[in-house]
């Protein structure tokens, strides 16, 4: 079989190298004004104050978290449905992510869940806004008042995904980004943090960079505390402010692949395409669908050269996590049906279409084969 339809495929082209080249002429690698110029271009972008770049996604949650004061002893609400970086990032604080179930139809963070987890050592939330998707942040920000806590959101895959017309990211005390590789804007690894908090802002580039709030010279300089470092480069900026160009170009067709998927589907009764908001301005990263075979029209995809996901584990089903299924019943129940299909803004409406096929004859196979007369997963 010669087709290939993978799941996501990033794109380079000749602006990314002639950047790359000019950073490299200009000897000054390190974070320095590549960078600036990156942060200050995402901020005016998303509508925000302040935009720290850093090393990844994770050290972005993680520097968010240590920023507001998260610590040992503290406890932070995670969604049980997430890439275990959300989690990660609170341990490495020293505090505990406590999980809470999702929402059975959209997997993201349930907030009477979220309610319900609530301690006296409760700190802060982090909303992850899966697959672009975002978790409602005038709840999410009721809920943080009510109790006191501190909202980080966690926007790893929403870049330029919107709520109500607002970026997603910029809700909370702090939001954050991921530049990886399967994601709308790449720059190999790297993270991005919006704030539009003053006194938090210079607190992330202390921490960001071993304790000075500005660059220095890595010599006579003052550190006003103890930090890490979770600098970027001038050479990822370069890239960044290149791929920056083409987001209106992949905004338009990743909104176009859900569409496509969405009304190609439509008649498909096993299968049920996650719904997202476009007139909100909601950014599908990935389409996500409940599916009742996942894993055979999973594999029975890739036999035909088309690259699916499924989605993570549950994280309460992960070694450092592991809590008793029966306090997760949505997770437990939807994840085994949950999947991303190809979602490459390279794919062309031919793609879809040919991915819809297959995902039709595999159902009329299953149909055929008398292995699937009721839905099994549940969405209304
Ligand atoms: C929801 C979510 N959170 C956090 C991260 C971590 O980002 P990074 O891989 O850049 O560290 C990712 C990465 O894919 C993610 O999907």
């Amino acid at each position: 079989m010669d087709r290939k339809i993978d799941f996501w495929v990033p794109q380079f082209g000749s602006e990314e190298k002639s950047l790359v080249a000019e950073v490299i002429d200009s000897g000054f690698l390190n974070d320095g004004d590549v960078t600036s110029r990156f942060e200050r271009q995402v901020a005016e972008l998303l509508g925000c104050k302040h935009v720290i770049a850093a090393t990844s996604g994770t050290s972005a949650i993680f520097l968010s978290l240590a920023g507001v004061g998260i610590k040992a002893g503290d406890e932070v609400l995670v969604p049980d449905v997430t890439f275990i970086a959300t989690a990660n990032a609170v341990s490495l604080t020293g505090a505990k992510p406590v999980l809470v179930d999702v929402d059975p139809q959209d997997l993201t963070l349930d907030p009477a869940a979220a309610e319900r987890a609530i301690t006296p050592r409760t700190k802060a939330i982090i909303p992850v806004h899966v697959s672009g998707r975002a978790v409602d942040p005038s709840t999410i920000s009721d809920l943080a008042k009510r109790h006191g806590l501190l909202v980080i959101e966690d926007a790893a895959e929403a870049f330029f995904s919107k709520h109500r017309g607002r970026c997603l990211g910029t809700f909370g005390s702090a939001g954050c980004f991921s530049l990886s590789p399967n994601k709308t804007i790449t720059t190999g690894q790297g993270g991005l943090i919006v704030t539009d908090d003053d006194q938090l802002h210079i607190r992330l580039r202390e921490l960001k960079d071993q304790g000075r709030p500005a660059r220095g010279t890595g010599g006579d300089d003052t550190h006003n505390t103890v930090g890490y470092n979770f600098k970027f480069t001038n050479l990822q900026a370069a890239i960044g402010l290149a791929q920056l160009k083409n987001l209106p170009h992949r905004a338009d067709r990743m909104r176009s692949i859900y569409e496509g998927y969405r009304d190609g589907l439509r008649e498909v009764e096993e299968i049920s395409v996650i719904p997202f908001h476009l007139d909100d301005g909601e950014l599908p990263q990935w389409t996500d669908v409940l599916v009742d075979q996942r894993d055979d029209l999973y594999d029975h995809l890739a036999s035909r050269g088309i690259r699916g996901r499924r989605f993570w584990h549950p994280l309460h089903t992960q070694a450092p996590y592991r809590m008793p299924s029966q306090q997760f019943p949505n997770s437990s129940k939807q994840i085994p049906h949950a999947m991303w299909l190809p979602s490459a803004f390279t794919l062309s409406d031919e793609d879809i279409a040919a991915v819809c096929a297959e995902i039709q004859s595999f159902v009329k196979l299953q149909t055929g084969l008398k292995r699937a007369p009721t839905r099994q997963h549940s969405i209304t």
